[in-house]
């Protein structure tokens, strides 16, 4: 059934979470458009969790103006989306309603300096996906998403938080609404910090991580995350963040984690919104985080080794 007070939405990027909302969003009847960055980009089919293959064949074309009914999903990578919002500023109202994806942190300050006005939302989810080539995406883990607004939100009224709930419920499920988003964002930058620069590193899936091999520097990130964010008043443990990374790479056991396919495709990767971050914040506050500069510094060679 379509959703009440809900236009269309419009997906930019045509990466593997992005594509995974498309599918959602085709699944239950709700108007998508997707939009690559190059049009030989385009996902056009998608293997779900249990193998089955879905052919994106309801995609519309891109829009040239956004209502304030429609919604404008950003899951692009934190430094891509400075770039992508100044694509969508001149398409999109002030009350347009902005939903980012993104691993890491950062992207909501980049996103603000463009669009000053508009609701933004925030959410996270650890659902696995890959794009196994140019068209094609494949679901690797099942994850849970949380959502919530965004601590700046300007225009944000209770209606359009139903609504970006209730889209994303349909098209990345399971879905939870978090009053407190930062805390579930700091979680997931834990997971992130831990899984992603190990993966790449040891050119491993995420499953590889649950051996005694890595369970000492999985829990000096854990730790070092836990005390930035305690100094950064987010209320976390080292030992609930530790369960949390345990839970993800248990769930996405056979998946390359998102730095992995970066590294091994020559890109950059979102080294500097996750541990790069952590870095930046505990300089900030005086803190030594000695694994995660490390990390930090590791993954940040491997990029400059690309020819
Ligand atoms: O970046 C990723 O790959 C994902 O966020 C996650 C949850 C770690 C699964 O691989």
């Amino acid at each position: 059934m379509p959703l009440p007070n809900l236009g269309r939405i419009h997906i930019v990027g045509s990466g593997a979470i992005g594509s995974l909302i498309a599918v959602g969003a085709q699944h239950n009847n709700i108007a998508y458009s997707l939009s690559p960055r190059r049009a030989d980009q385009l996902t056009q089919r998608l293997i779900t969790y249990s193998g089955q293959s879905i052919l994106l064949n309801q995609n519309l074309p891109e829009p040239e103006k956004l209502a304030e009914t429609d919604l404008l999903i950003m899951p692009v990578k934190a430094h891509q989306l400075a770039q992508a919002a100044a694509q969508w500023q001149p398409r999109i109202q002030d009350n347009t309603p902005v939903l980012l994806v993104h691993n890491g942190m950062g992207g909501l300050e980049s996103v603000r300096e463009v669009l000053k006005k508009q609701p933004i939302y925030l959410a996270t989810t650890s659902h696995g996906a890959m794009k196994i080539n140019q068209h094609e995406v494949k679901h690797t883990g099942f994850g849970r998403t949380m959502v919530g607004e965004a601590p700046d939100n300007r225009n944000g009224s209770g209606e359009q938080s139903e609504m970006v709930m209730k889209v994303l419920s349909r098209c990345l499920q399971p879905v939870t609404w978090q009053e407190d988003i930062e805390r579930a964002l700091w979680t997931k930058l834990a997971i992130n910090a831990v899984i992603n620069p190990l993966t790449a590193i040891y050119d491993i899936t995420n499953g590889k991580l649950d051996s005694l091999q890595f369970r000492g520097q999985i829990g000096d990130i854990c730790d070092e995350v836990a005390q930035v964010a305690q100094a950064c008043k987010i209320d976390l443990t080292s030992d609930f963040l530790k369960e949390n990374v345990q839970l993800i790479i248990a769930n996405t056991a056979n998946n390359y984690s998102s730095m992995h396919q970066d590294i091994s495709a020559k890109r950059t990767s979102e080294n500097d919104a996750i541990n790069g971050f952590i870095v930046k914040q505990a300089e900030k506050k005086g803190i030594d985080v000695p694994v995660n500069t490390f990390l930090h510094n590791k993954i940040k060679s491997l990029e400059k080794n690309y020819s």
